[in-house]
């Protein structure tokens, strides 16, 4: 049986949570494979509201395996949180696994970030200061410090004094700031270390044990297509888009079977850069306060706009959606009339994909088509053909535009609030 990969369409915060919470039921094995804590990915559910930033939404299932690949980069001490907030909420982590060849994320990867937006000035990204972008920018530069290591005491301090005094020196050098204790840090490792142990696994050797067996594995991506490093609004980008799924788990990209895109109904962005659809108006503070459009993260209002298919068309192509689960559908029944950006316009030139130049993606203007709304409740409609014809017509255009069919239409946050187009994948 397949591993399906399920990835945001746009800026990240489309509701992936929710989906992978709803598919987690028919699958075996769910698994991060990007990204680290500046994710935050919202479920409700019988048990509660949860704010999840680490750990896979599949937590929730207690039969499924949870597993946090190599790919993501790991702070133990927001890790061991999340572990411990669930366990309050009597979630079991028994099946909850980390790889042991994730990277961590050091305190000063969390004061470099703050530091380094900080001399960014107006060009600042916006970050989540979780200390992401340092982390893996040492996880490229062959600094990084990864769980492994983390669990040899000695091998540890040797490779922490070393990375320790280079980091050590720009914080003082470059920044004025203090110096950390390398004997306070390794000991605040070392305790993390002993809590983290019991979860640390060969994570690919699960997984290609799972696809052996013909059980189903769910590869859960945090953030959106355009924050990722490479096809992303650079640099204004964090994670990963499909093609990054194999690396981040360690499985051959031969292994994933379906992409299942995750678009929210309107646009949404958090951080700085360019975003072509972006509301400064009513129905912007709508979707906002509609859509609870606060960061799951840093509670930053997020900026929003109408949908955005130069974007959404871009994403499918880019990570080879075979579906799309159209999320916050619900939001958009306030509105009497709906746009969607089909195309940008700079200087009277038609662009049909996002530029490379984020200075060129700034002077984009969406030219839009507009469509009715249909201005009546969908949250307790379970069935397509019982959808408004209007709202009918607002899905079938985003699947024109963007080439790709609707899988799962979400028109709440429960798990129930869901209308299944067609299977999966
Ligand atoms: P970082 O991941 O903290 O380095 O932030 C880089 C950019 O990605 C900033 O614009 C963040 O707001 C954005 N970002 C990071 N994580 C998320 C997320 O889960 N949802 C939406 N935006 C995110």
């Amino acid at each position: 049986m397949p591993a399906i990969a399920i990835i945001g369409a746009q800026w990240g915060d489309e509701g992936k949570g929710k989906i992978v919470d709803l598919l987690a039921e028919k699958v075996n094995v769910v698994v991060r494979f990007s990204g680290g804590n500046n994710a935050g990915h919202t479920v409700v559910n019988q048990l509660g509201e949860f704010r999840m930033h680490l750990i896979p939404s599949g937590i929730f299932h207690p039969d499924v395996t949870c597993v946090i690949g190599n790919g993501v980069v790991i702070d133990p001490a927001a890790f061991l949180d999340e572990v411990e907030s669930l366990r309050q909420h009597n979630v079991s982590t028994g099946n909850l696994f980390v790889s042991d060849r994730a990277h961590l994320i050091m305190p000063y990867h969390i004061l470099l970030d703050g530091l380094e937006e900080e001399a960014r000035g107006s060009g600042a990204i916006g970050t989540t200061r979780k200390g992401i972008g340092p982390a893996f920018a040492d996880k490229t530069s062959r600094m990084g410090i990864r769980i492994c290591d983390l669990l040899d005491k000695e091998a540890f301090r040797s490779r922490l004094s070393f990375v320790l005094e280079y980091k050590n020196s720009i914080l003082t050098k470059l920044y004025g700031a203090a110096p950390l204790s390398l004997d306070k840090l390794y000991r605040d490792y070392c305790q993390y270390a002993e809590r983290l142990a019991p979860y640390v696994r060969e994570t690919d050797v699960i997984l290609e044990e799972a696809l052996e067996k013909g059980e189903w594995v769910l590869l859960e991506g945090a953030q959106g297509t355009m924050l990722d490093l490479d096809f992303g609004s650079y640099p204004y980008v964090t994670s990963a888009v499909a093609g990054g799924v194999s690396l981040g788990v360690g499985t051959s990209p031969a292994n994933i079977k379906g992409v299942v895109g995750v678009l929210k109904a309107y646009t949404t962005r958090v951080g700085g850069g360019p975003m072509p659809t972006e509301l400064h108006d009513e129905c912007g503070d709508q979707m906002r306060e509609g859509g609870h459009e606060y960061g799951t993260t840093t509670g930053r209002p997020r900026r929003c706009g109408w949908l955005d298919a130069v974007v959404a068309r871009y994403s499918a192509d880019i990570n080879g959606f075979t579906s799309v689960a159209i999320t916050k559908f619900d939001i958009l029944d306030a509105f009497s009339s709906l746009k969607i950006c089909t195309a940008y316009d700079i200087d009277g030139v038609i662009y049909n994909r996002p530029p490379a130049h984020s200075a060129l993606f700034e002077k984009c203007k969406p030219v839009y088509e507009e469509l009715p709304g249909w201005q009546c409740p969908t949250s307790n409609i379970r069935r397509f053909e019982e959808l408004p014809s209007q709202a009918q017509a607002y899905v079938r255009r985003i699947e024109e535009l963007i080439g790709c069919p609707a899988s799962i239409i979400s028109v709440g946050a429960a798990r129930e609030q869901t209308i299944m187009v067609r299977p999966i994948p």
